[in-house]
């Protein structure tokens, strides 16, 4: 048996409007890198270069393989190398990525074959540091790649290849985010919807699907439209409209809030128009006076042990 083990796991887009807490796309962005190297002591130590909590318990990928040691009753100590890319609190996927390497590093270094649904599920775990709540849109989209639908009660991950002509620009503003960003941004969604407002998310969220399954991007892109989360989100996001507006005038096909933002997401066909669509959201940005990084990208494959 293998002593030591490498994986990456990469950066992912949540929600893509109407799919809150349901819909994840894995971007080649960013990837994070987990190594987890057997010891003769007990324990989870955690070793990193990056500013983020090392006690297991407030450390996505701690928690991830304490739970994992415990549930597979391993006796080895663990010790977890992080190597974080995948800027933290920025609507990324920022811990999942730690979290879907971490179940993957678990499983193939105790070669325990778990299946997708079993890796979401204990990568789900590492959420609860950072949003306070589980939830798998994220990480299904890391650990498996390409776009996802997550299911629950009981969860079941369903996984669809996207279009290889699929392209997103994003725009992350540099923004000092809250330490537990996600639970804020949780916390103004709304506890009651309008009806109306419901069956026009599902019918987006449906063509979205559709648009999956067809390799069609521009039925995702004109289907991206939340009238439920990004009305109650946008505020937080300083000049999301003009940036939204922007990005659409230069032909993008839809545009979101990433994830829980404040990272705003352009959905493109090929190059179409990508260089046009970066510089008008760049300019919606300096329109709140504020600065953004650019990140052109396609979806992802899932998390797999570093070559
Ligand atoms: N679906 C989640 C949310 C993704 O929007 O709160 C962020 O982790």
């Amino acid at each position: 048996m293998k002593s030591k083990i490498t994986v990456v796991a990469p950066s992912s887009t949540a929600n893509l409007g109407p799919g809150f807490d349901v819909f994840g796309l894995a971007v080649n962005a960013f990837y994070d890198e987990i190594t987890l190297t057997k010891k003769k002591t007990g324990g989870v130590n955690i070793v990193t270069g990056d500013e983020i909590p090392t006690e297991p318990d407030k450390n996505t990928a701690g928690l991830v393989v304490k739970n994992m040691i415990k549930k597979f009753k391993t006796k080895d100590g663990i010790e977890i190398n992080i190597k974080k890319n995948v800027p933290a609190g920025f609507g990324m996927g920022s811990s999942a990525a730690s979290a879907a390497a971490s179940a993957v590093a678990f499983d193939k270094l105790y070669r325990l074959n778990l299946d997708g649904n079993s890796l979401v599920e204990f990568a789900g775990v590492g959420e609860k540091a950072s949003a306070g709540t589980i939830h798998y849109d994220n990480v299904a989209a890391s650990v498996l790649g390409g776009f996802v639908i997550v299911k629950t009660n009981p969860l079941d991950v369903i996984k669809i290849d996207p279009p290889t002509n699929l392209r997103m620009c994003i725009a992350v503003p540099k923004l000092k985010v809250p330490k537990k960003k996600t639970k804020v941004s949780r916390g103004v969604i709304p506890r009651k919807i309008n009806f109306a407002d419901s069956v026009t998310n599902l019918s987006n969220a449906a063509a979205i699907v559709a648009g999956f399954m067809g390799n069609d991007p521009v039925l995702i892109g004109k289907s991206v439209k939340d009238v439920i989360v990004e009305p109650a989100r946008k505020h937080m996001i300083p000049g999301f409209l003009k940036v939204k507006e922007n990005a659409l005038k230069a032909g993008a096909l839809g545009v979101a809030i990433s994830g829980a933002g404040p990272s705003i997401i352009a959905f493109s066909k090929s190059s179409d128009n990508l260089k046009k669509i970066s510089k008008a959201m760049t300019k919606g940005f300096e329109s709140a006076k504020t600065e953004c990084q650019i990140v052109i990208c396609k979806p992802s494959v899932g998390a797999s042990i570093k070559k």
